[in-house]
């Protein structure tokens, strides 16, 4: 890893946007709220956890045997139980907690009480079936209601489910499945993408081929296509679900019982299955859920993303569920069958609260505020990111055209580790500034420090580090406490190694410069690939760019910028010079690319990031890496021949 002590800022945005007097007077979360947080932080989280139902209630708050952390650890709770139970014993059984719509167009709405039915009666069938407490359960399905049913059912009687995002391959499902040692694997006979069916059963068929622990494999019916069906190990979710009551008794969760497994990838080929328990998460996703969206009992929020990552997981099921809210959940593609599907979506369902990505928003862009314009969507009251940074071209476009002017922006930064929210405006109450997160939430402390560890003056930038334990914290690597330890511990004693670079301005705003492995470094500038990219968007021709380093032996890395321009044409040696130009205008010299390659797509996972690896591949011409997570593979192999042609005319 790459110093970050001297990493440059260079861009200078200085807008600032207060929150609306009337958003600010109704807000959920008021100025006082950092101050109370910061005279007792254990108290703060004790607060929000007290909200929850404990069929024990806890006595300890944190035991921290750095970096082992235990919340409420003896506690019992059940998060099921929380989601539902709870809501439908206070009378609010009626309420609806998903408006659901696929991507053919059907739609289905769910109420609370209907949701605690099907998750009795599929938690029922997994007893059956011989799933018990302390077990592990593989997910790996479309975004049906039956997904987030299964997680809930697992956390019923106390499974840990471990889910598996539906775009991955067999080779991903052997070796996350194989790595806990799960007993089921839970999936759908086919998915709908972009019009096009989604051979998920075939894939889990090859996976099992190498998966002795996997004992069933349930199938839900999605498309309704004939598959093939295993006897004695594959079973109907219909079958299961048969005859089951629609009561079944909650297993009593010890607070620091594992929830769930989530795999996330490292540097090395080994995908890291991150821990996360019961209590703490509860209570840290129903805080920020609660405060960060400032969700009333009047709004119909949307997560915009997929329940196999981590912001699903917390976003659309735990912490929507606990708070009580009304969700949609959308199966399919924006642009299926045409690119005003959300905006459709949002106008249909009234929506007033979306959360998405900042890829998504730069699509949007791309292609032109002519779609959301078609639709109504001034039911949008909060509006909110998260994944990458975001650059200040994207939060304006987001904040004028989706959100009108009037909605508050929420950039969250956190990680599948943080478990949930952990820098972020709150809506009500402060000042964002477009690509800032701005400030830790209450109950957080996070800082930037140089290579020794010291913390950074504010005006600088370095390493983001988290300084204290946080309920949600991920509570290590399934079967790997070294690896945890010497991930996210070794490098500073006793601060959370986030992995991203960041600086801070004069008044304290993080500001994320992307992950430390991509910063690059040209004739000895350190320089932020975020900080080059978002400097490209601001011309007005530019939708997205992605930079890296590419070897040079003058500077040691030169700027290797890919660029996708608005409305999908392919740019001339005269618009790469006129960019250079723009660039370096903006940041310096210094930055100017050295080499441009035009493009109509960048490669990025099906969660929308891009893959900078690959790109570094193309820029060095090197033969690729693993491609099995991309979205599109067409596209790297298009943008290599490019790369052939064109980068070296445009060389200087
Ligand atoms: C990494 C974590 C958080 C759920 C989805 C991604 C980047 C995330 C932001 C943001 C700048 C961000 C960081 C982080 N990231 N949100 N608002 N601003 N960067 O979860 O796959 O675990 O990725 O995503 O680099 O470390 P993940």
């Amino acid at each position: 890893m790459k110093s970050a002590e001297s990493i440059e800022a260079l861009s200078k945005e200085s807008r600032r946007f207060p929150p609306p007097p009337e958003f600010a007077a109704q807000a959920n979360a008021q100025p006082g709220i950092y101050k109370e947080a910061e005279r007792d932080y254990l108290a703060f989280w004790e607060s929000w956890a007290r909200k929850l139902d404990w069929s024990k209630p806890f006595t300890k708050i944190l035991e921290w045997n750095e970096p082992f952390a235990r919340w409420f650890g003896d506690g019992e709770l059940n998060a099921s139980v929380n989601c539902l139970d709870r809501h439908v014993r206070a009378g609010k059984g009626e309420r609806i907690a998903y408006y659901y719509e696929g991507e053919p167009g059907d739609r289905r709405t769910i109420s609370y009480k209907q949701l605690l039915d099907d998750v009795c009666r599929f938690a029922n069938g997994l007893r059956k079936l011989g799933v018990k407490k302390g077990d592990r359960v593989a997910i790996y399905m479309p975004m049906i209601l039956e997904l987030p049913v299964a997680m809930l059912a697992c956390a019923r009687i106390g499974a840990a489910h471990s889910v598996i995002f539906g775009g991955f391959s067999p080779d991903s499902i052997v070796d996350r499945v194989n790595d806990a040692e799960c007993v089921a694997l839970i999936t759908a006979d086919q998915g709908w993408r972009r019009g096009n069916k989604v051979p998920l059963k075939r894939n889990c068929d090859a996976a099992m081929a190498n998966t002795p622990s996997i004992k069933h494999c349930i199938v839900a019916r999605r498309v309704g296509d004939p598959i093939e069906m295993k006897a004695g190990r594959d079973v109907w979710w219909d079958d299961v679900v048969k005859d089951q009551p629609g009561e079944c008794a909650p297993e009593a969760m010890n607070a620091e019982d594992l929830l769930y497994l989530l795999y996330t990838s490292g540097t090395t080929a080994k995908p890291k299955g991150i821990k996360h328990t019961t209590g703490g998460y509860l209570t840290h996703v129903t805080m920020t859920h609660k405060l960060v969206f400032d969700l009333k009992e009047s709004d119909v929020y949307w997560c915009a993303a997929d329940i196999g990552w981590v912001t699903g997981h917390s976003y659309i099921v735990y912490g929507p569920l606990a708070n009580l809210a009304t969700s949609v959940i959308y199966e399919g593609t924006p642009d299926f069958p045409d690119k005003d599907r959300l905006w459709e979506i949002v106008e249909r369902y009234k929506v007033n609260i979306l959360y998405t990505a900042p890829t998504a928003i730069r699509t949007f862009m791309k292609w032109g505020d002519e779609y959301p314009r078609k639709h109504d969507l001034s039911t949008l009251r909060l509006l909110g990111s998260v994944g990458e940074p975001i650059n200040p071209e994207a939060w304006m476009w987001y904040r004028e055209h989706i959100g009108g002017n009037r909605c508050p922006v929420v950039d969250t930064w956190w990680q599948t580790e943080t478990g949930g929210i952990m820098i972020s405006p709150l809506p009500g109450v402060t000042a964002t500034a477009p690509g800032s997160a701005t400030y830790p939430l209450p109950g957080i402390a996070a800082d930037i420090v140089n290579d020794q560890g010291e913390s950074v003056p504010l005006g600088g930038g370095g390493y983001a580090v988290l300084t204290r334990p946080w309920p949600g914290m991920l509570r290590g690597i399934w079967g790997d406490d070294e690896r945890y330890k010497q991930t996210y511990w070794s490098k500073f004693p006793h601060k959370y190694l986030a992995g991203d670079g960041a600086r801070r301005d004069l008044d304290g705003n993080f500001w994320f410069m992307g992950r430390i492995d991509d910063v690059m470094n040209v004739s000895g500038h350190r320089i932020s690939t975020t900080e080059v990219e978002s400097a490209f968007v601001e011309h007005p021709k530019v939708a997205e760019t992605a930079v890296c380093g590419k070897l040079d032996d003058v500077t040691g890395q030169a700027i290797y910028a890919f660029v996708s321009l608005r409305g999908g044409e392919l740019g001339s040696t005269e618009l790469a010079d006129e960019l250079r130009e723009y660039v370096g205008n903006k940041l310096g010299k210094f930055t100017r690319p050295k080499y441009i390659t035009f493009t109509q797509e960048l490669p990025k996972t099906r969660s929308g990031k891009i893959m900078r690896r690959l790109l570094r591949d193309v820029a060095e011409g090197r033969t690729l890496g693993d491609t099995t997570t991309l979205a599109d593979a067409t596209i790297v192999k298009d943008l290599q021949d490019r790369a052939k042609s064109e980068a070296s005319s445009a060389d200087e």
